[in-house]
């Protein structure tokens, strides 16, 4: 693929919708899963330079997240107290009908002005599929459901008398109406999807518009980019990547560790080892035993999207190189989780996000040629 001009980074915080923060750690975390709370995230994101906030979905607490707000609800909640904001919401395929699921985005995304965008998560927790009583099926299985998934929903976004013969759902000439929004290099919501396995990343090359990864090293990254890339490039589709990172930005790199380090000295051991005994779900259970989690610490899963790993732990300064860097590498936007959501979404609005465009200003960048 020959280079091309890159667009500036883009910027997304997680919905703080759960309880008990994004660290398993009992450092004190000042966060609140209430939706006052996340309305005042969500407009000091939106005035700082963010242009999406991702809503976990949760049907039960596991490693922490006791309470969980549903998350298509909650997302349209902070959708109708924002402007710009475009709000991702986290879907399990294994729990909706994909119509149903369309009709909801369809409307959001009508009264919203597009600015709603959908998750598809094909799962881990099997804790609540088995308590819910929801076949758990097993791992590339899950993908093969949630392509099935994202195909009906950009059938019915964009077609009438639509029909699908899926091994999961039939669709028998069914016509949405309203359908989502036609905005000029946007023909459906954009559909991301979480899921870093090999199954994941053929799926990404089919059908998603955005593949979210767990935080990891440049060149862990660079590994699934190249990759999902090339098959996109050999189906004549663009995927776009979302890198996920915990942040912790201080004014000097020595408090950044210092916070760090006493993040993972408050872990709560017995929890992460819960988790890790429940993300052998993950990865750990396709064909090839890779993917999320395979490869984490007790220290990584602490952070329980591998968020230590992208390294954005330093000053302003430290840490916009290095997104820069990403931004090199093709990574299209930074996920960001914080410990204290309001004052360091701010922080990094306000000294992080500047320094990066002074970067991408300074040399216009193009993209690396993937090979
Ligand atoms: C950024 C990101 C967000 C995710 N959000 C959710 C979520 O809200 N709910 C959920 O059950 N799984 C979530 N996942 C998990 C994945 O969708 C996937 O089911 C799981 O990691 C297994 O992936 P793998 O085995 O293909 O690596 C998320 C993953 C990523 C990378």
């Amino acid at each position: 693929m020959g280079a091309k001009n890159a667009s500036p980074m883009k910027f997304a915080h997680w919905v703080s919708s759960a309880s008990g923060g994004l660290v398993v750690s009992k450092v004190p975390q000042r966060t609140d899963w209430g939706l006052e709370y996340n309305i005042r995230l969500a407009k000091i994101a939106e005035e700082v330079g963010f242009e999406y906030a991702l809503t976990q979905i949760r049907f039960m607490g596991s490693y922490g997240a006791e309470y969980q707000h549903d998350a298509l609800i909650f997302s349209t909640a902070l959708l109708a107290h924002t402007e710009t904001l475009n709000i991702i919401t986290g879907i399990l395929p294994g729990m909706f009908h994909p119509g149903v699921v369309a009709k909801h985005g369809a409307t959001a995304d009508q009264i919203f002005n597009g600015r709603w965008a959908i998750n598809v998560v094909s799962g881990w927790c099997r804790a609540e599929y088995d308590a819910l009583g929801v076949p758990w099926v097993e791992h590339d299985e899950r993908y093969v459901r949630s392509q099935e998934f994202i195909e009906i929903l950009r059938g019915a976004w964009t077609e009438d008398d639509f029909s699908y013969a899926g091994k999961y759902w039939k669709i028998d000439g069914y016509t949405l109406k309203p359908k989502p929004l036609v905005i000029p290099g946007r023909p459906t919501p954009e559909i991301f999807q979480g899921g870093n396995s090999l199954a994941a990343q053929r799926m990404a090359a089919s059908v998603s518009d955005w593949y979210c990864m767990n935080g990891n090293t440049p060149e862990g990254f660079k590994e699934q980019i190249n990759y999902v890339t090339k098959l996109a490039t050999a189906k004549g589709r663009t995927v776009k990547f979302v890198a996920n990172a915990f942040v912790i930005a201080r004014e000097t790199e020595a408090e950044a560790q210092a916070e760090l380090e006493r993040i993972v000295r408050g872990a709560d051991t017995e929890a992460v080892e819960n988790f890790r005994i429940a993300v052998k779900e993950a990865g750990q259970a396709s064909k090839e035993g890779k993917g999320m989690w395979v490869k984490s610490t007790s220290r990584d899963l602490i952070q329980y999207n591998d968020g230590f790993n992208t390294n954005l732990v330093g000053t302003p300064e430290q840490i916009a190189l290095r997104i820069y860097e990403l931004r090199k590498i093709g990574v299209d936007m930074v996920l960001c989780g914080f410990l204290h959501f309001h004052e360091e979404t701010r922080f990094f609005g306000e000294r992080v996000i500047p320094l990066v465009r002074e970067l991408e200003r300074a040399a216009p960048m193009k993209r690396q040629a993937i090979a």
